[in-house]
């Protein structure tokens, strides 16, 4: 069923290459290159958000402190963020657990959370592998998480319901540029970052934006969109994710616009069938977080979110971190399983396994932020 000889010959576009066909040579001229890129991306694939600049007010209050979370290991914070638009508001909870015992500002591990809320529950009654909260306090972090439906219901019929709705009006059709609901979970990891920046317990320039499967995608989405995230940690994030899509392995775009038409821009459909034509592929994405940190991990029997893909996203973006001297990541370095490969400030793995977000995949990233912040 998933077989690599399969995979077409494909050619892909070079992240290098501006549209007006000059080739960008020095760290110096990416700004411009990038920004071309990242207008593509919203153009073609995941839409615009709302123009940091429209009248939007964002409000932060802590509804709920405890010093002594965790048997004391850690200060609980609740944190709900409104937006006020054109005289409506939109609101959301953050919660977030800070270790008591490491001297801040700490670094900050944020979870665009796509499961259940009792994955990130904040009285710890319940503990789940997928938000190792205990863990990653442990390593000297803070963890924080959104849950990405309060921002937008992951539900084709009902995604405008959530923050989408409040930049809207009414009755109008939605372009095809318009952003959905992978765009608005991101905007909310944004919205989260803006907290981090007013909270003195918090190091604002050491965030990373974690997210599995379509959270994954979601996560590197705001990545490009936000550059004030630090690291970027995609778990299995597959089609329209770190994978790419010119592999046509595993999922395709056409069955990932299809099943779940309401995370991409309806542009995107435009090239179901026809990845050939998309005038970006998914390691320009990877590029677009240059010369940030990224972390992509995969798991061996996630077939579906293609792996190889997965891994080869980040190779092809090498010529954009060597642009910032950054050494490459080769196309046949894929490492071994559990093994992870680390070019800093880049780093791979692929764990044993199905399709998740596991407390190995968390060891992985924690080890990461170790290296690039330790
Ligand atoms: C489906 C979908 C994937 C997605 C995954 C998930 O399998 O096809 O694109 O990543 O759900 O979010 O778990």
């Amino acid at each position: 069923m998933y077989d690599e000889a399969d995979v077409p010959p494909y050619t892909l576009p070079d992240p290098l290459r501006t549209l007006d066909g000059r080739r960008v040579t020095s760290a110096r001229d990416w700004p411009a290159r990038r920004a071309e890129l990242l207008e593509l991306f919203r153009t073609h694939v995941y839409g615009r958000r709302p123009a940091a600049a429209s009248h939007a007010r964002h409000r932060f209050r802590v509804v709920e402190e405890d010093p002594a979370a965790m048997d004391g290991a850690a200060t609980l914070k609740r944190v709900r963020i409104s937006t006020d638009h054109n005289g409506r508001t939109h609101a959301f909870e953050v919660v977030l657990f800070v270790p008591n015992a490491v001297a801040g500002p700490v670094p900050v591990f944020l979870l665009l959370n796509n499961r259940g809320p009792e994955n990130t529950d904040p009285t710890r009654a319940t503990i789940s592998p997928f938000w190792p909260a205990e863990q990653v306090v442990a390593r000297g972090y803070a963890i924080a998480a959104l849950q990405v439906r309060d921002l937008a219901p992951d539900d084709p019929d009902t995604f405008t319901d959530g923050v989408i709705g409040l930049f809207e009006r009414e009755g109008r059709t939605r372009p095809a540029d318009a952003w959905a609901a992978l765009s608005a979970w991101g905007w909310g990891g944004s919205r989260a970052l803006d907290y981090v920046e007013t909270d003195d317990a918090l190091d604002a320039t050491r965030v990373a934006v974690v997210g599995h499967s379509r959270g994954g995608k979601a996560a590197l989405w705001a990545g490009a969109e936000d550059e004030r995230f630090a690291l970027v940690v995609s778990n299995d994030s597959g089609a329209g994710g770190a994978a790419l899509s010119r592999r046509i392995f595993g999922e395709t775009v056409a069955e990932v616009n299809t099943t779940f038409p309401h995370w991409f821009c309806r542009g995107f459909q435009r090239f179901n069938g026809a990845e050939d034509e998309l005038p970006v592929d998914q390691h320009e994405l990877i590029a677009l977080l240059a010369p940030r940190a990224v972390a992509v991990g995969s798991a061996d029997e996630d077939l579906w979110a293609d792996p190889r893909g997965e891994f080869l996203s980040l190779a092809h973006a090498s010529p954009v971190y060597a642009l910032f001297g950054r050494e490459p990541i080769p196309t046949d370095a894929m490492p071994a399983l559990d093994d992870p490969l680390r070019v800093l400030p880049r780093q791979y793995h692929i764990r044993r396994g199905g399709h998740d977000l596991t407390t190995q995949d968390w060891g992985c990233y924690t080890d990461l932020a170790d290296r690039l912040w330790g």
